[in-house]
């Protein structure tokens, strides 16, 4: 029988979500709903349509109307919203947790409560608060070092971090103040200090396979300064690993993702079906956990799809039926690096409406759309991360050097972060580690 597919989501992650499906040997047509007409979708797809995403009748109506039998939700809005249980209450198949589960991500004060209550204790130092009641002696009580995070979704721009974002109490104070201002929950944490990573596992509720680990760059500028974004850029190495993590440190990060899913299905007792994304910070005192997410990490995605050799349809399928025990899921052993080109001014006040040329590009098997639209043939940007190039070499160095040059092709009023996977980055990284270990 022909799979019919829904991908809901139109960003870069979408785009290669869907370039991976488009690869499978089984019988398949692809529909997509989006929030904007990216052109590398469009192509790819039997049908793609603009719509409201987080619209849950609207996209059960449009599956059904298509016979689709599997949908796989790209971002975490619709997560948030319960669009997974809306359609599994009509048989279909989904990829992406339902609203519940889904918490991991989308509460982080949800997020830390199950981890104290199942025993996962590598998370920082945290409190919760509703009100600026008993900030200011949190905050003392963590002196220098501490992150205030907004209490739900913020596109990974709603983290403000002690030395770097705000530079005093009364900094953290402001913030806070706007928080509840705008009628937000917020959590206050520990500072962890280390290097970052990520690791992504396949999850069918019982069995969990993982994915390399890959290192992402939050900050807007060079070196890592400047406001958080979605993820500047990420690389991964041919072993799977990261220059400066040890097999330890992959080891630890793998259970805690499976003490995770055990911990949501005894808590709720129903099965995580989708894509668990550990976000973790190696430190002097072992392996932290900083946030987890219910889906794929973008960029995250670039790198691990284009290495990934197993159909993904065939992925999916096991995900759903609950097999995913059954089936061998092999990587290439390359190294991989992806940059984003954003628009001038973005996080904080992206440009919008004007035009990008990618005509100099070489490989467009490479480049995969983020925010962008359509107008008559032109590629507008619509604000937020543009598009991304991802390769894939022996080393980091070796894809860095081909990214690189590619994204410097991308033509029109658009900034990426020329260090991403540079030797000298790497090194410092190793260094760093060196030093604090
Ligand atoms: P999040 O949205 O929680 O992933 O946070 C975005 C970014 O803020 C992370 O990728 C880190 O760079 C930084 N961050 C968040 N929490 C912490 C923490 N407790 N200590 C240090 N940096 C953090
Ligand atoms: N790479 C960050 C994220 O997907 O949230």
């Amino acid at each position: 029988m022909e799979d019919n597919i829904l991908i809901i989501g139109s960003g870069a992650r979408e785009h290669a979500i869907i370039r991976s499906l488009n690869k499978s040997k089984l019988d398949h047509s692809l529909y997509c709903i989006g929030s904007n007409k990216n052109p590398g979708i469009a192509e790819l797809c039997k049908e793609f349509i603009i719509g409201d995403i987080e619209n849950s009748n609207f996209v059960i109506d449009h599956a059904k109307n298509k016979n689709c039998n599997i949908a796989i939700i790209g971002p975490e809005n619709p997560l948030a919203k319960g669009l997974a249980d809306a359609l599994w209450l009509e048989n279909i198949g989904v990829i992406g947790p339902t609203k519940n589960l889904a918490q991991i991500e989308t509460s982080k004060s949800f997020a830390r409560k199950l981890m104290k209550s199942y025993n996962i204790n590598r998370f920082p130092i945290f409190k919760t608060f509703d009100s600026m009641i008993g900030v200011r002696d949190f905050l003392v009580k963590l002196g220098d070092d501490f992150v205030v995070k907004y209490d739900g979704l913020a596109g990974g721009k709603g983290v403000k971090v002690s030395g770097e974002h705000l530079i005093s109490h009364d900094d953290a104070l402001n913030y806070c103040n706007d928080l509840i201002k705008n009628g937000g929950k917020f959590v206050i944490e520990e500072k962890l200090v280390g290097q970052e990573f990520s690791l992504m596992s396949f999850s069918d509720g019982s069995t969990l396979k993982h994915m390399p680990v890959v290192q992402d760059h939050k900050r807007a500028y060079e070196n890592d300064q400047g406001p958080n974004t979605g993820g500047m850029g990420t690389y991964s190495d041919a072993n799977h690993s990261l220059p400066f993590l040890n097999n330890m440190d992959i080891d630890i990060a793998k259970e805690t993702n499976v003490k995770i899913i055990k911990a949501l299905t005894s808590e709720f007792g129903t099965k995580y079906k989708g894509i668990l994304y550990g976000g973790f910070m190696a430190t002097k005192d072992g392996i932290k956990i900083i946030e987890y997410n219910a889906r794929f990490g973008d960029p995250e995605s670039m790198n691990v799809l284009t290495l990934l050799q197993t159909d993904f349809l065939e992925i999916c399928k096991a995900i759903i039926s609950e097999e995913l025990h059954k089936i061998k899921i092999k990587f290439n052993n390359q190294a991989t690096v992806c940059k984003y080109a954003v628009p001038i001014g973005y996080p904080t006040n992206p440009i919008k409406g004007e035009k990008i040329d990618i005509s100099k590009v070489n490989d467009h098997q490479q480049l995969f759309f983020g925010s962008v639209d359509q107008k008559n043939d032109d590629i507008i940007e619509a604000g937020s991360r543009t598009l991304c190039i991802v390769a894939a070499g022996d080393t980091i160095e070796e894809a860095e050097k081909i990214v690189e040059k590619e994204i410097s092709k991308v033509e029109g009023p658009l900034f990426h972060r020329a260090d991403i996977g540079t030797k000298p980055l790497i090194e410092s990284r190793i260094k760093h580690m060196q030093k604090i270990r």
